[in-house]
């Protein structure tokens, strides 16, 4: 077994191990609390305020008392002791970490200040003395500081987030979105590829849907089941897994083609097909095999909005036809920025005011709409230069936009 497909059982692996933790333990009957002695809650637990604290399973064995852990505000002492110390009622609340000076344990809870925290606080403070943009989002943070899950440029689009900010697989039309999307199959995908140092292929990862969530549907190593789409879970983890050549709505409750067998996308199965070539020509001796060409699939198994040949690079939708093309050998960077990510967006969403794409498919620097322009990233995302936000349409001409 290779490194790839060991790391998939690891884990497919953990994923049935977290889903039996939930049997429980023959140790623990309804009897075994009655004679436990419980440390009362933190008050502050108790208050009807929002954010009070978390209640978590407490560290007893048997989890019979009520545990919970109260936020603590910025300022308030704190202490970075031994986490795992079952004694512990408190911790610095959301946004908020523990600071200490060198050595000691003890602190106070402070403004964490990563990229995330500091661009809300940019955010703030320009709301404040008016120089935000109409179309800027307060940049949402996770209890650790870092970016969570998406971002969304409004009216247009929601996408995934790595921790980082960067932006990853996964989108859904804003006025749509049913204000959720976790993006944890896009996640897990790149947490995989920084671990192997290398893409991996339809075979080898956990199969997303659009918006980054998990396809019900998944089959690893032809073996299929159904999973949580949020967590990837199995659904039915008792059940036992389908072969890829019989799942059918009959063995599997989560498939619905009419047509027994089939899995791939056209994308995926494309590549699967160049995969095999490849896997019998090496199995006969062959190392170099070439004349093979992958499509570029992506996460869901669709086309991936760039693909390219010898002479072009071009964006296409997601069942690979062409929307535009140029020539590699075009001069500037029209090729080589090529993102299509503008006219990947305006496919998607349903908005009216649809944002202008360069012929490289990506978004026009410079976004005009109802009389007044604004700079944009390679995202689509609202910038403002030097805290001038909206220029008139008159002024576009003399419109600068350097980040
Ligand atoms: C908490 O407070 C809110 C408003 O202050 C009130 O509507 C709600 O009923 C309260 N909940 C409880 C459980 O007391
Ligand atoms: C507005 O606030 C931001 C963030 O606090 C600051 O960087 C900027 O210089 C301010 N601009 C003006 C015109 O005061
Ligand atoms: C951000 O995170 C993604 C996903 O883990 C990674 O691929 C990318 O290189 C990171 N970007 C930066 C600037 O660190
Ligand atoms: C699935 O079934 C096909 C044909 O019935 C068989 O050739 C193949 O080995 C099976 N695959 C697995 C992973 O069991
Ligand atoms: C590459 O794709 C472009 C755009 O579809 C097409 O015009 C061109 O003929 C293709 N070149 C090759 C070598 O396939």
């Amino acid at each position: 077994m290779d490194r790839v497909s060991l790391c998939l059982c690891f884990i497919l692996g953990t994923i049935y191990l977290s889903n039996s933790v939930g049997d429980e333990d023959i140790r623990c009957t309804t009897s075994s609390c009655s004679s436990a002695t419980c440390d009362d809650i933190p008050e502050k637990c108790t208050r009807n305020i929002t954010n009070p604290g978390t209640y978590m399973l407490s560290p007893d064995i048997c989890n019979c008392c009520e545990y919970c852990l109260a936020n603590l505000d910025e300022n308030e002492a704190c202490s970075v002791g031994d986490p795992s110390n079952g004694k512990h009622t408190s911790i610095c609340g959301p946004g908020l970490s523990c600071l200490t000076v060198d050595g000691e344990t003890d602190g106070t809870c402070q403004k964490m200040t990563t990229t995330c925290m500091n661009e809300q606080k940019s955010y703030d403070g320009r709301k404040k003395n008016g120089t935000l943009g109409q179309m800027e989002t307060k940049p949402s943070c996770d209890e650790d500081g870092l970016y969570s899950a998406y971002k969304c440029i409004p009216g247009e689009i929601c996408y995934c987030t790595a921790s980082n900010g960067s932006r990853i697989f996964g989108q859904a039309d804003y006025s749509t979105m049913s204000n959720y999307m976790n993006c944890d199959c896009s996640k897990k995908y790149y947490a995989g590829v920084d671990m192997i140092g290398r893409e991996l292929g339809p075979h080898e990862h956990f199969r997303c849907s659009s918006n980054g969530d998990y396809d019900k549907l998944q089959c690893i190593n032809e073996k299929c089941l159904c999973v949580d789409t949020s967590d990837g879970a199995p659904t039915y983890p008792t059940k036992s897994l389908v072969n890829i050549t019989k799942i059918s709505t009959d063995t599997l409750s989560c498939y619905t083609s009419k047509k027994v067998g089939e899995y791939y996308k056209t994308c995926e199965s494309k590549y699967m097909d160049v995969y095999k070539k490849v896997q019998e020509y090496k199995a006969q001796g062959y190392n170099q095999v070439i004349g093979y060409e992958y499509p570029n699939c992506d996460l869901d198994g669709t086309y991936a909005p760039v693909q390219q040949n010898k002479t072009h690079k071009y964006c296409v939708d997601i069942e690979g036809n062409i929307l535009t093309a140029v020539s590699k050998s075009s001069s500037g960077t029209l090729a080589t920025s090529m993102n299509c990510k503008c006219i990947r967006s305006n496919l998607m969403s349903s908005t009216v005011d649809k944002p202008a794409c360069l012929e490289n498919g990506n978004y026009n620097p410079i976004q005009c709409r109802r009389g007044f322009c604004r700079c944009v990233d390679t995202d689509g995302n609202q910038y403002c230069v030097s805290g001038v936000c909206e220029y008139d349409e008159s002024k576009k001409n003399t419109m600068k936009c350097t980040k």
